[in-house]
């Protein structure tokens, strides 16, 4: 099993805004990326943002030009698992359904090496079923990253029931080469953070449903009066209420509270296909300017 200085080669599943920020993270590391998705569109827009995103660091001087370069290059773009036989470390940011991560941890047990350690970025499916899928349990991990990853400083990692301490031990060094802090959750639904900011959301739109305020007022509430950087109702339009939906449902069903029941708004936004930002539209409208906030 690799150690986190032999993690030479990285494979990233999923091109989506997840996958492109890790695999930005993997490269600026130094790491060969092997960035896989089916659809290549989704491949040309993650490749184009990459490298915007790397471009602005060395424009800030918080990269040279020379690392932005080498590390655009190190980037490939692939389109089958088939190509990451030769990756040291796998890690999937791919839709959050646990039957097709479930298939997908499958194949890459069949195709990557005997050494290589498969991670998940999901924000709540359970590492030790994923890896009950797998013949290498012990070297299953959840890597979960933040929203957008190149400038969120956590990385949540989550032990498996038979995840092996050298294989936590390898992942914890590897997200420092990242740059990032380290948490380490066990495997119990939503582990650490979602598990404490999605009921946080989950009032928020209670409290736009039951009309006790207007979505900007709420915001502006734990702007100002908690000091976070977004409030709870635009902070789920940008991870997407699909994904909030999700989550909640996983707390819901995995530890049987009332509590964690999603909001019917929620509900029905997502059931209208408003699923943030994303889409143009979610509890704000996007249409015109990605960053502005309209009723
Ligand atoms: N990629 C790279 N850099 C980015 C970026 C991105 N996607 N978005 C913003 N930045 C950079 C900007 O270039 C800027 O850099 P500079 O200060 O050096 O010029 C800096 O971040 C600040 O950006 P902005 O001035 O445009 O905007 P803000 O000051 O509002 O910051 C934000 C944007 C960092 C997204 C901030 O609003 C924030 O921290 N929001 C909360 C994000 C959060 O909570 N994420 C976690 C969600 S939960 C999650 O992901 C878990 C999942 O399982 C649900």
């Amino acid at each position: 099993m690799a150690t986190a200085s032999e993690i030479a080669a990285v494979g990233v599943i999923g091109a989506g805004q997840m996958g492109s920020g890790i695999a930005q993270l993997a490269a600026a590391a130094g790491c060969a990326v092997l960035l896989l998705d089916a659809d290549s569109a989704a491949l040309s827009r993650a490749v184009a943002s990459i490298s915007a995103s790397l471009r602005r660091l060395a424009a800030k001087g918080q990269l040279s030009q020379t690392a932005c370069e080498d590390s655009i290059k190190r980037i490939r773009c692939v389109s089958t698992v088939q190509d990451l036989r030769d990756a040291d470390l796998v890690i999937e940011a791919i839709v959050e359904n646990e039957d097709v991560k479930k298939q997908l941890f499958v194949e890459l047990d069949e195709i990557t090496k005997a050494s290589a350690i498969l991670a998940s970025n999901t924000s709540s499916i359970s590492i030790t079923r994923l890896a009950s899928a797998t013949k290498r349990p012990s070297q299953v991990i959840g890597m979960h990253f933040f929203n957008p990853p190149p400038i969120m400083k956590l990385i949540e990692i989550i032990r498996g029931a038979d995840t092996s301490d050298e294989v936590f031990a390898a992942v914890k060094s590897f997200s420092e080469r990242l740059g990032k802090s380290v948490i380490c959750s066990q495997d119990y639904p939503g582990f650490i953070v979602n598990r404490i900011l999605m009921p946080m959301i989950n009032e928020a739109f209670w409290a736009l449903y039951t009309g006790v305020a207007t979505k900007e007022d709420i915001d502006t509430g734990m702007k100002l009066g908690t000091n976070h950087p977004m409030g709870p109702l635009q902070l789920a339009d940008f991870i997407g209420l699909d994904v909030c939906l999700s989550v909640l449902r996983v707390l819901h069903n995995g530890l049987g509270d009332n509590k964690y029941s999603p909001c019917p708004l929620l509900v029905q936004y997502v059931d209208a296909g408003r699923l943030g930002k994303k889409r143009g539209l979610g509890v704000y409208s996007y249409a015109q300017k990605s960053s502005s906030l309209k009723p």
